[in-house]
């Protein structure tokens, strides 16, 4: 069989692990072959390619980012779209595709198995926020850069007796907030889920100033006040209709400075969150991902996807990824509340 390979949607520390587990396991197991396309969906509607044998993938286990390049094409969104993916699959002599992503990525791999194409997924987002899967690969990377940038900030606040606000990725999930706030030691930790109170969040920051002469606080970048909007939208959608964000860390600075009095900076974490080589967890979690996913490729069982439960790796359909997302309740976030101010 030959497998065409694609990773979609925003990078993800852990996808080249993936391509190396998937490339070496469907060769050195199934005798099977790999080529990869390039950019996500866009690189099938243009039938864009690169090889993939299991040389080609030997050294990219370190590696950040994805070696086959990634982005946000919605196929669906294309007249003739699907179509156009199904006819390049042919004519590239592909006959199952493994794709690498998230709830977008993911979400036009259920369509197209749910049409007849042999499909199988493998989760990927920094954010944590698919169902179906206890943990996904990146977000570990992504909350030990966020972590070690909060534990410098805590210096500098602490010299300068100020209040610095940490803004973090997550717009629908504050996994990374909550599990970056908790190791970081944060006076307040706020999250998508639940809309703040910025009054309460003022006095946390009083309480932290009072105890320890400064404040660190971590806030995802979808966190919104109980009443209106502090966070700056640009209004830009992406290929998804996702409003990109960024801004609440900033708002939240300014209105902080103004209710305590604190000199207050804001620090947006960002795309540093994404990049650069994964944690050792990571590799783990990837490779063994790839794993079942060529095995799964193996056995013809399409519309599955590869999913950590416990310790293990097993396969649960397509949709079960991507029907709801995965959020952060409210008795884990009042849990890390005990450790507030
Ligand atoms: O991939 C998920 C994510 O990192 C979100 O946490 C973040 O909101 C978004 O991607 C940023 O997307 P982009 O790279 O397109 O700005």
């Amino acid at each position: 069989m030959r497998i065409g390979l694609l990773t979609g949607g925003g990078d993800c520390p852990g996808l080249n692990a993936v391509i190396r587990a998937v490339v070496t396991t469907a060769a050195i197991e199934h005798g099977n072959t790999c080529v990869g396309f390039l950019d996500g969906w866009r690189g099938v509607l243009d039938n864009r390619t690169r090889p993939l044998s299991p040389h080609d993938v030997r050294d990219i286990l370190p590696v950040g980012g994805t070696i086959l390049g990634s982005s946000r094409t919605n196929p669906y969104t294309i007249d003739g779209g699907p179509e156009q993916i199904v006819a390049n699959l042919t004519e590239a002599g592909v006959d199952a595709l493994v794709a690498v992503g998230g709830e977008d990525t993911l979400g036009v791999a259920t369509r197209l198995a749910e049409s007849g194409v042999k499909v199988v997924g493998v989760p990927k987002t920094i954010d944590n926020d698919l169902s179906a899967t206890d943990y996904t690969f990146g977000y570990d990377t992504a909350v030990t850069i966020a972590t070690e940038a909060v534990d410098r900030l805590h210096t500098t606040a602490r010299s300068h007796h100020r209040t610095i606000v940490a803004e973090v990725m997550g717009r629908h999930a504050g996994w990374i907030a909550l599990r970056t706030g908790i190791a970081g030691s944060a006076a307040a930790i706020l999250i998508p889920e639940i809309p703040f109170d910025a009054s309460a969040v003022a006095d946390q920051v009083r309480s932290a100033h009072a105890s320890d002469g400064y404040a660190v606080l971590v806030v995802a970048e979808g966190a919104t006040p109980a009443e209106g909007s502090m966070s700056l939208r640009t209004g830009d959608k992406d290929a998804f209709g996702h409003v990109q964000l960024g801004g609440i860390g900033g708002a939240l600075a300014a209105e902080l400075e103004q209710q305590t009095g604190f000199e207050t900076r804001a620090v947006v974490l960002g795309h540093t969150q994404r990049g650069g080589s994964p944690t050792a967890y990571d590799r783990w979690l990837g490779t063994k991902l790839g794993v079942v996913a060529a095995q799964a490729v193996a056995d013809e069982d399409w519309g599955v996807m590869a999913a950590l439960r416990g310790t293990r790796v097993v396969r649960v359909p397509l949709s079960e990824a991507t029907g709801t997302l995965k959020l952060v309740d409210t008795a884990e976030y009042a849990e890390a509340g005990l450790f507030f101010g």
